[in-house]
């Protein structure tokens, strides 16, 4: 059984708490381990209402605790990169939220000091591991809607009360929480070959961070993708897949359930659903587990090259809109 330890009691580690409970109902494959937090009351309080076995005050004590075989860091993206680096400086096996890094710099260093330790580091973008990428690529690659050309997709929530959104030190903005969702279901289809990149942001005011970003990108290979994110309204947060012989429709792209197939002239032609999940979160711990029996410091579903990536792509996105983060 695979025991997951949690760094930061904040909101989505109430999330990976119910995944981990789920897991080890179903098939015992994973547990929730232990909770850290700066916190000593908050980590308890947290463990008696998630059934963690343990509980941590500070993320240093969680360090020294020898049964832990991977580290959940949930806390804001800014704080990502120096936390990876002490987990793998300690020798413990990482599963990072995204963003991954505030910047790309903060990645280069932490998957730097992953790959020299041969610890395992990799990104929690959960749409990479889940299901529903491998059912969307085998309908691409058998020509279900001809030869792609075009994809839209938007990602969407009113989060412009949290902290972590708006303030810039925090590494805040819709590109690393929501547009990063959009980069990733753009690549996941498209692939990386991206030849120009035109965008353009709303911002708060006083030169703030990034709201509403609307990013084209156009592909060497003639394909492009349209790309809306924004932490001011909820959208439907779909996926158009669109080719010569038809489109894919995904709902939702930030955690797709539904893919359905239409003709050219909107007919339907199937549908498609997910397996039953518990939260969606359990296929990047099952990564994990699958990684570390085999010693590797990456997963093939997110190699470090492509989180890398992502970050100098969102690096490049905020340079053209001017959103600069105190420790860039
Ligand atoms: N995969 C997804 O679908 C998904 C969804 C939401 C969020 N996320 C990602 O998960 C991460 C955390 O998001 P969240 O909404 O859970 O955040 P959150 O609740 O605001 O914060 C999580 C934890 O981080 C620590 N923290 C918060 N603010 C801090 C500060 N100013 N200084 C130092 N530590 C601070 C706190 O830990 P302690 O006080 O307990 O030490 C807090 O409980 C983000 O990177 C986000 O992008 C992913």
């Amino acid at each position: 059984m695979l025991r997951v330890s949690i760094l930061g009691a904040g909101s989505i580690a109430r999330t990976m708490a119910k995944t981990l409970r789920g897991m080890e109902e179903q098939d015992g494959s994973a547990c929730l381990w232990g909770i850290a937090s700066r916190d000593g009351d908050k980590a308890r309080a947290f463990a008696e209402a998630e059934g963690a076995k343990k509980h941590f005050a500070g993320y240093d004590a969680l360090l020294q605790d020898p049964d832990t075989d991977l580290i959940y860091i949930a806390t804001p993206h800014a704080f990502h990169g120096a936390q990876i680096e002490m987990c793998v400086q300690a020798g413990k096996a990482v599963l990072c939220e995204k963003a991954f890094t505030g910047n790309a710099k903060q990645a280069e260093a932490a998957l730097a000091a992953s790959e020299a330790a041969g610890v395992l580091v990799t990104e929690a973008i959960w749409t990479r591991y889940q299901p529903a990428r491998a059912m969307i690529r085998e309908l691409i690659d058998t020509g279900e809607i001809g030869e792609v050309r075009h994809l839209s997709c938007n990602l969407g929530y009113p989060i412009m009360f949290k902290q972590r959104i708006v303030k810039p030190e925090l590494a805040g903005g819709a590109l690393l929480d929501l547009g990063v969702y959009c980069l990733n279901f753009a690549a996941m289809v498209l692939g990386t070959d991206v030849a120009r990149t035109e965008s353009s942001c709303k911002r708060l005011p006083g030169g703030g961070v990034d709201i509403s970003d609307h990013i084209t990108l156009y592909y060497q290979n003639g394909c492009e993708a349209e790309l809306f994110a924004t932490a001011m309204c909820r959208t439907n947060r779909r996926g158009l897949i669109y080719g010569t012989d038809g489109w894919i429709q995904v709902d939702n792209i930030n955690n797709p359930q539904r893919i359905t197939v239409f003709d050219t002239d909107g007919g339907k032609r199937r549908k498609l659903n997910v397996p039953e999940q518990i939260t969606g979160y359990e296929y990047e711990v099952e990564a994990c587990a699958r990684a570390l029996e085999s010693h590797a410091c990456e997963c093939p579903e997110m190699p470090h090259a492509e989180t890398l990536r992502v970050m100098r792509q969102m690096d490049e996105l905020r340079a053209q809109w001017g959103v600069v983060y105190p420790f860039d």
